[in-house]
């Protein structure tokens, strides 16, 4: 029977990459997220690929939509064994001095409390599949700090402690917890987001930066540790492009 993988934030970036690369491995995806049209297009995409995928309309920070998925992954066409909860995003890039409370609260809402919402509502249907994997797409903002980004590497990090609490606590359970932590990734979105539709200013984040990550590298990062043998438990993949050796040491040619 065709495996079950459940992809949040689907609509884009990452999570689109990451849908398109699992229904390409054989899982019939279900592709979650807020916009469905957009995901109505991913899935008539994979399907014209071969593949199988069923949008589910989602919004993470309620439990009413969170119920929804949950209701859809049970009636999916097999054991549900992969959820890759990677919706999630940055607000501002103010010091702490100055941030605004609404965009920590938001940046809180969806990555630490909207990836416990989808972890909690779909669990038991994992660990039914009897080998069930929980991939946690957090970020290198979940492993160190920089000026300007205390609320999202706050909430980082604290996606980052659901991820290694939830492996101790599962162990001895047919259930494995995997954390990515990507680096700078150029996807359309993700500064978009962060700077409220200012697109110069999402655009220097990548300025003369030679090779940022695309989502297809960090969908191959996912895919690959998804799909090791159900003994082995990849426990923390951090990924970053060659430009960058850490989060303040960007290589960067002028152009
Ligand atoms: N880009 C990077 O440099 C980078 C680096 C490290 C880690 N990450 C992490 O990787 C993940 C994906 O990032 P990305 O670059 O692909 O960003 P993106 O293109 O902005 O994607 C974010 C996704 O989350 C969904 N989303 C937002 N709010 C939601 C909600 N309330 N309920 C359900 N879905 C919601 C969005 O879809 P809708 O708006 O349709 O709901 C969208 O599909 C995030 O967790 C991000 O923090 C990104």
């Amino acid at each position: 029977m065709t495996s079950v993988a459940i992809v949040t934030g689907a609509s884009s970036g990452i999570g689109a990459a990451t849908a398109r690369r699992l229904a390409a491995e054989g899982f019939h995806v279900l592709a979650a997220a807020r916009r469905a049209e957009r995901l109505a297009d991913l899935v008539a995409e994979i399907t014209a690929a071969g593949g199988q995928a069923t949008a589910v309309t989602c919004d993470i920070t309620s439990d009413e939509s969170v119920a929804t998925l949950a209701e859809a992954a049970a009636q999916a066409p097999g054991p549900v064994t992969l959820l890759v909860n990677n919706a999630g995003g940055a607000r501002g890039l103010d010091p702490v001095e100055s941030g605004s409370v609404a965009d920590w609260q938001w940046m809180y809402d969806i990555n630490v409390l909207g990836t416990l919402r989808v972890i909690q509502a779909l669990l038991p249907a994992l660990e039914a599949s009897g080998s069930g994997t929980i991939v946690v797409v957090s970020s290198t903002a979940g492993l160190t700090v920089y000026e300007g980004g205390g609320g999202y590497t706050a909430a980082k990090h604290a996606q980052t402690a659901i991820a290694g609490t939830l492996r101790l606590e599962l162990c001895g359970r047919p259930l494995r917890v995997i954390e990515i932590d990507p680096g700078m990734v150029k996807t359309d979105e993700f500064g978009l987001v962060r700077f409220e539709g200012d697109a110069e200013r999402a655009a220097a984040v990548y300025a003369g930066v030679p090779g940022p990550l695309v989502a297809e590298d960090v969908a191959d990062c996912i895919a690959w540790c998804a799909t090791r043998p159900e003994h082995v438990n990849i426990d923390r993949l951090v990924v970053r492009p060659r430009a960058q050796a850490a989060q303040h040491k960007v290589h960067r040619v002028s152009q």
